[in-house]
C-alpha cells in the first residue's frame, strides 16, 4: 500500500476549455473505513466529458462539483480493507471513488465484478457506464429496427463505438461520424460499421448523402452544434433521435441551430436521457454487452494515461478528441 492517499480536487471553475490549473493535487492520510464501510485501492479512474459539466456552477440534472473537493468520476480497484459484510478484502469493484488512490465507500453504488472473466478496466467502459449508454439510447430510446439506418456521432469513442456494433449486430446500416481519417478507417475497418464521415474533412453534407441513400432512421447524437445540425436536415419522416450528449458546446458558446423545423416535417421524436437514472435497464444492458465481448462480437479500444499526476492532461486531450475509445487512466 502507498502510504499516502493522492487526489485531484477541483481548484476552480473553467471558463471555456479546461486548463490544467482548474485542478489541485493534494496529498493526505489513506482513510480509515468506519463500521459498514470499505478501503477501496483504484485501479483505474474513467474520465467522462460529463466531468466538464459539474465543473460549472450552473443548474443541471446534478450539482455542480463543488470547489475544494475531490473531482468526481468512476473508479475500479480491489476492496483493501472492509468493516462491510458484503465485500470482502480482495472484491473487485467498480464504483464512483473520484479522482483519487483510495476511496472509502459505504457500499451503496458500488458493483462487484469478476476481473478473471474480463480485465477490469472493461468494467469502465463497454461493460460500464458507456456501454450501457449505448444500449439503453439505441433500444430503448431510438428503438431501431432490423434495415434500418443508424447514424451515431463520436463513433470512435466509448459510447459511439459500442452504439456502432451493436447495430450492426441488430441488422441495422451503421454510420458513424468521427474526427479524421484515422479515427474513420477504425470504425470500418475494425468495428464494422458500413461508412463513417470524417467531419473534420470539410465535406460533411455530400459524404453524409453518400453514406444514407435510405436517408436517417435514428440519430444517436453525442455532439450537438453544426453537425447535429447537418444531420436534422437528412432525417425520415417518423425518425428518433436519442440526444446523448452535446460535447460541442461543453466548453464554448451554443450553436444557433437552423434546421429545428425538421423534428416538426419530419414527425420526429427526440428525447434526451441520462443513463444514470435509468438503474433499472442495467442489468439486461450488461447482459447482452458481456455476452457480445465474450464471444468477439462486440471489439473495443481505450486510451490509457499512465498514473494519477496525468489525468488533467488526459481529461483535456479526450474534451479535444485525441481519445481513441474509452480514456482511462491507470493508478496502480
Ligand atoms: N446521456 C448520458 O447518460 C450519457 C452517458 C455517457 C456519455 N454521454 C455523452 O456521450 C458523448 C460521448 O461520450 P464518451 O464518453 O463516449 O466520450 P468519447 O466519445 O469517448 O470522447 C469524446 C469525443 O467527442 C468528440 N468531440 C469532441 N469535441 C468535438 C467536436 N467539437 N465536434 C465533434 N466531436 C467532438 C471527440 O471525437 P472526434 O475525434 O471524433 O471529434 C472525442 O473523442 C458525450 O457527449 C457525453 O457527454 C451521455
Amino acid at each position: 500500500m502507498n502510504e499516502k492517499n493522492l487526489q485531484f480536487v477541483l481548484a476552480s471553475r473553467p471558463s471555456g476549455w479546461v486548463i490544467e490549473s482548474n485542478f489541485r493535487m493534494i496529498e493526505s492520510a489513506i482513510p480509515v473505513p468506519g463500521d459498514g464501510e470499505v478501503l477501496v485501492r483504484n485501479h483505474y479512474l474513467s474520465l467522462d466529458p460529463y466531468m466538464r459539466g459539474r465543473m460549472n456552477d450552473a443548474r443541471s440534472y446534478a450539482p455542480p462539483a463543488a470547489i475544494g473537493e475531490v473531482m468526481l468520476g468512476e473508479t475500479a480497484g480491489e476492496v483493501a480493507e472492509s468493516k462491510n459484510p458484503q465485500f470482502a478484502v480482495g472484491d473487485k469493484v467498480v464504483g464512483r471513488l473520484g479522482w483519487q488512490l483510495y476511496g472509502i465507500s459505504d457500499g451503496a453504488g458500488l458493483r462487484k465484478v469478476d476481473a478473471g472473466k474480463f480485465p477490469l478496466s472493461v468494467y469502465l467502459g463497454v461493460l460500464g457506464m458507456p456501454g450501457v449508454t449505448a444500449w439503453v439510447g439505441l433500444f430503448d430510446i431510438c428503438a431501431s429496427k432490423v434495415g434500418e439506418t443508424v447514424v451515431v456521432t463520436a463513433a470512435c469513442g466509448a459510447v459511439g463505438s459500442v452504439v456502432g456494433q451493436l447495430a450492426k449486430i441488430h441488422g441495422c446500416r451503421a454510420v458513424g461520424i468521427a474526427g479524421g481519417a484515422e479515427k474513420c478507417r477504425y470504425v470500418v475497418d475494425e468495428l464494422g460499421f458500413d461508412a463513417c464521415i470524417d467531419y473534420k474533412a470539410g465535406n460533411l453534407w455530400a459524404d453524409l448523402k453518400a453514406a444514407t441513400p435510405q436517408r436517417i432512421d435514428c440519430l444517436f447524437e453525442n455532439v450537438g452544434g453544426e453537425i447535429f445540425d447537418t444531420l436534422l436536415g437528412r432525417m425520415n419522416a417518423y425518425s428518433r433521435i436519442a440526444l446523448c450528449g452535446m460535447i460541442t458546446q461543453y466548453n464554448s458558446a451554443p450553436y444557433p441551430m437552423k434546421n429545428i423545423s425538421a423534428l416538426l416535417v419530419n414527425r420526429i421524436k427526440l428525447q434526451g436521457f441520462i443513463v444514470t437514472e435509468l438503474l433499472p435497464r442495467w442489468p439486461a444492458a450488461l447482459k447482452e454487452l458481456s455476452g457480445h465481448v465474450a464471444a468477439g462480437r462486440l471489439k473495443y479500444r481505450e486510451t490509457v494515461a499512465e498514473g494519477l499526476t496525468q489525468a488533467p492532461a488526459a481529461f483535456i486531450g479526450m474534451l479535444h478528441g485525441q481519445n481513441f475509445g474509452k480514456q482511462l487512466v491507470k493508478l496502480i
